[in-house]
């Protein structure tokens, strides 16, 4: 398995922003692991532009469930394919919260990742007060049966676990809880997947930045990270491809 460091531009970035393609590629011409970067959809084609010839793949936030149709202001996963991506973010919870997406809806967006051709990295993770209350796993369990549709392979699906008070905050869980719930599902995604599930790539996102990077792509079954913030700076993330590149 090929881990995976991919970057979330969020609502971040202007055409200005694509220089540091060049510069992540520049720094890093060979990673041991694959490299992607998730940009704002205004920039997916230019970015795939910059990025042709270079290790950096180009994926996408959000796509429609639907190919086509009467949905303004939304863009489907045949139009994100069409403008150079190779994956998509589905079920972030900032688009759980911000447009109350529902594991439902990320199921249907993730057939349509896959209807398209684009790898799915489906985002689950519990609130602050779900992890108090001791629901975490109850929670992610629940996330994953219902956001991830039947036909997954470990060519077609990545997992982001993304506790949701650890994003943008600077905290993270300790490396203990990032095991559990990696271990978690793993387990979840073999009882529905078999042998294919070892394959699936398991990312961890809230909070990673170079100086942690290396001691959370030490734990078991965290196969890369999803990164926000540390991931808008070449130097930033290229330093965090470099320590999994390393752990590879
Ligand atoms: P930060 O790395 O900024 O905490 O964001 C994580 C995230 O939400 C990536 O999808």
């Amino acid at each position: 398995m090929k881990k995976l460091a991919a970057g979330n531009w969020k609502m971040n970035g202007t055409a200005a922003s694509l220089a540091e393609v060049a510069a992540l590629a520049q720094a890093h011409p060979a990673p041991a692991c694959e490299v992607l970067l998730c940009p704002p959809a205004t920039l997916i084609a230019q970015m795939a532009y910059h990025a042709k010839g270079t290790p950096v793949k180009v994926g996408a936030q959000d796509c429609h469930a639907n190919a086509s149709g009467a949905h303004t202001g939304d863009i489907s996963a045949e139009q994100v394919k069409d403008a150079g991506a190779g994956h998509v973010i589905l079920g972030h919870s900032e688009r759980r919260t911000d447009h109350k997406e529902t594991d439902a809806q990320v199921a249907a967006k993730t057939l349509a990742a896959w209807r398209a051709g684009l790898v799915a990295i489906v985002c689950v993770g519990e609130t602050e007060a779900e992890r108090d209350s001791g629901a975490t796993l109850d929670v992610i369990g629940r996330q994953l049966a219902g956001s991830v549709p039947e036909g997954a392979t470990s060519a077609t699906l990545v997992i982001a676990y993304e506790p949701v008070w650890a994003i943008g905050t600077g905290r993270t869980p300790t490396l203990a809880e990032i095991a559990e719930v990696h271990h978690f599902l793993r387990e979840r995604l073999t009882a529905r997947l078999g042998a294919d599930a070892a394959g699936v790539r398991l990312l961890y996102g809230g909070s990673v930045k170079p100086s942690n990077a290396t001691e959370i792509f030490a734990v078991a079954n965290v196969d890369g990270a999803l990164v926000g913030g540390a991931s808008l700076k070449a130097a930033d993330f290229g330093a965090i491809v470099a320590a999994l590149s390393a752990a590879a």
